[in-house]
């Protein structure tokens, strides 16, 4: 399956089309995998977008391609962006509201990741991933507070399910993907009373992803015996996520972790 939606997704998902006419979502990570096609959807559904990675060159390319998705769509991609770094953070927020107006929803989904087991991790390495997956997300949040709080916004943060169990070669990130569950409940608490709503949505074994084709025995017969649904996910599976989050169907919905994992953490496997 192409790791793409195309117009057929207004014909095939259960949204309206215009559900998020007005709306501009600010996404770190948004050239990834996973984040690009929960901005394809909200694209295709009415919404405007940044997109902020690291390198300027795939950023903009992708920003470019979704774009073309819905005639008249504003699509920027903002790149040269480390979310370890929250000034060139707060100036991409301020590129955005320049050409974009404002900031409704923000995806908190740059991410970084590798396989190592503990006796060959430096404590330089463990603090990259950190710094990364849990101090970017929060600086991600921290840049973006303001136009959260004018707008009554919404965060939703990429977790995992690395954390739930003890899961080796992934101590770096299973610490900070906790740390991301932790900060998304205090936001919630903390913000609710602003009119802002903070979730998380953790990705199972999800196909075509950059995780995945790391991670999993693509060959292995027996690789879906232990998913409870028998099947890796889709990223339309978790762009759908993610529309029903920032739709008003979710509207008394806060600090809750939404899984999209076909149940496998539950059998205790993350492939
Ligand atoms: C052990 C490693 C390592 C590896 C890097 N390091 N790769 N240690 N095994 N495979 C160590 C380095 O030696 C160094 O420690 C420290 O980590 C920092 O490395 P740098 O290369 O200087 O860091 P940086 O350039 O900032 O790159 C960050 C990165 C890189 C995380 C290492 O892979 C990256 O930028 N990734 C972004 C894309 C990405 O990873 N996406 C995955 C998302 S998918 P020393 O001690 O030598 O200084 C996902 C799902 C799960 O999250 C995927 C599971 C694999």
């Amino acid at each position: 399956m192409p790791n793409t939606l195309g117009q057929s997704y207004l014909q095939t998902s259960p949204w309206k089309k215009n559900l998020f006419d007005g709306k501009v979502v600010f996404v770190t990570g948004g050239a990834g995998s996973i984040c690009r096609v929960e901005v394809e959807a909200l694209v295709l559904l009415g919404a405007n977008a940044a997109i902020i990675g690291r390198r300027k060159d795939v950023t903009e390319k992708a920003a470019e391609e979704i774009g073309q998705l819905r005639p008249g769509a504003k699509v920027i991609g903002i790149g040269g962006v480390d979310v370890r770094d929250v000034k060139s953070l707060a100036s991409a927020v301020d590129t955005t509201v320049g050409q974009l107006g404002r900031i409704d929803f923000v995806i908190a989904g740059a991410a970084g990741n590798f396989l190592a087991n503990v006796a060959n991790l430096s404590a330089n390495a463990f603090k990259t991933v950190v710094d990364i997956d849990l101090l970017g997300s929060y600086n991600t949040f921290k840049a973006t507070f303001d136009e959260l709080r004018k707008n009554k916004g919404h965060i939703i943060f990429i977790s995992a399910t690395l954390h739930y169990t003890g899961l080796p070669m992934q101590v770096h990130a299973s610490a900070a993907k906790a740390g991301v569950d932790s900060l998304m409940r205090t936001l919630a608490v903390e913000l609710g009373p602003l009119g802002i709503r903070s979730n998380a949505i953790a990705p199972g074994p999800i196909a075509g992803t950059e995780g995945m084709d790391r991670l999993s025995g693509k060959n292995d017969p027996n690789r879906f015996n232990r998913i409870p649904l028998q099947r890796y996910g889709t990223t339309t599976e978790i762009a759908d996520a993610t529309v029903y989050l920032f739709s008003d169907a979710s509207s008394y919905i806060t600090g809750t972790v939404t899984v999209v994992d076909g149940g496998s953490w539950q059998t205790g496997s993350v492939t």
